[in-house]
């Protein structure tokens, strides 16, 4: 049940384990292979209003805003609608201009954030239309806004989000679906979304199969006092969401950077005190991802690459493959084994996993 670990020795790692059950879930009576769309009864928008839409804003705090910008690659990917995720906490306090023809939408797991339930609250009193992705059914965000997409992954307990990060990748690839279909995205690659995403429940099993591996790399990996995240484009989320969950579940200092950034500055860092993770999907930019790789080398860094393929061995001491699936849906696969990385390195540390020091499931305050 819900409310115990399942005979797992933590919440959180009972909740990454559920993840093919609960994508599925996300995903479940909501694919329309026959036209190659998504159906999401609670949009409450029709086709000719999702046409109007010229721009979509994502807003969440914490995990939900990295979820967020994963979502905002898909929507722009799959729709080509120009699309942006920011922090919900700034946006409240900053005044924003709330135009007629954005979609705003606010992503939540609790639907109780503060934070996210004013920018919700601003938005609509300036007559902005907002849609939810959130997963607790009647929560403050949910009632507050006009429509949305839950999640349906069932309570999360644990403080680190894991299974609502999923699912909301989950949900975004939806509605972007949905979205693309009445834009220009063609039946075929519909139909290749469509069954991208039926394929992830079984992906995601294969990758917890390796969590061995992966947590024999993490005990190693903590003995640093930091780590370095990179990613590009579609692998940018990823490393965000994986600095995240190290550092507020192991307490051990990471940074994310976009792999071409570091070159502006963070590359100072490298040495061989700051391993770096680097999340590599085979896609068109591999070879730049590649390069960076052998400048972090060249340093003295060590390399853990999450990706699709072994490289050299010169670029990568240690490497972690996931499965392959459409490129579009890859950031959601990748995500997960630097899930079961952050558990397994807090494991070794002797930290309390499901009750980070400082943290609440929540924040309900400002
Ligand atoms: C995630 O691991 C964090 N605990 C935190 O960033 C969280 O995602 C954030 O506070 C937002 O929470 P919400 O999804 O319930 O709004």
């Amino acid at each position: 049940g819900t409310w115990d670990t399942g005979g797992h020795p933590h919440y959180l790692l009972k909740e990454i384990a559920e993840q093919p059950a609960t994508v599925a879930r996300t995903l479940s009576g909501r694919l329309d292979e026959r036209f190659a769309t998504a159906h999401l009864g609670g949009l409450n928008l029709g086709p000719r209003e999702l046409r109007e839409i010229r721009r979509v804003k994502i807003l969440g705090c914490g995990s939900a805003y990295y979820a967020g910008e994963m979502g905002a690659q898909l929507i722009e990917e799959l729709a080509r609608v120009p699309a942006h995720a920011e922090p919900a906490s700034e946006f409240r306090y900053r005044n924003p201009v709330i135009e007629g023809d954005t979609l705003y939408v606010a992503v939540s797991q609790s639907g109780e954030t503060y934070d996210t339930l004013a920018a919700v609250q601003e938005i609509r009193r300036k007559g902005g239309r907002v849609i939810g992705i959130v997963n607790t059914v009647g929560s403050a965000i949910a009632r507050e806004c006009d429509g949305g997409v839950y999640l349906h992954a069932g309570p999360e307990v644990s403080v680190a989000s894991t299974k609502a990060f999923t699912s909301t990748a989950v949900a975004f690839a939806l509605l972007a679906l949905h979205f693309g279909r009445v834009h220009d995205l063609s039946p075929a690659d519909g139909r290749r979304i469509c069954a991208g995403l039926k394929a992830l429940p079984g992906q995601i099993e294969e990758i917890l199969a390796g969590r061995e591996e992966i947590e024999r790399l993490a005990a190693e990996y903590a003995r640093h006092d930091g780590m370095m995240f990179v990613g590009r484009v579609r692998g940018w989320p990823v490393a965000r969401e994986g600095a995240q969950k190290l550092k507020e579940i192991s307490y051990i200092h990471a940074e994310a950077y976009p792999a071409s950034e570091l070159k502006h500055g963070p590359l100072a860092l490298i040495s061989p005190a700051l391993p770096t993770l680097a999340v590599v999907p085979d896609d068109e930019l591999l070879e730049k991802n590649l390069t960076t790789l052998g400048e972090i080398r060249a340093r003295g860094g060590r390399v853990l690459m999450v990706g699709h393929r072994r490289p050299d061995a010169r670029l990568a001491e240690d490497v972690i493959v996931v499965p392959r699936g459409e490129p579009e849906l890859d950031p959601i696969l990748l995500t997960v084994p630097l899930q079961l990385f952050a558990y397994a390195a807090a494991v070794a540390l002797g930290r309390d996993v499901d009750r980070p020091r400082n943290l609440a499931k929540s924040v309900t305050v400002e």
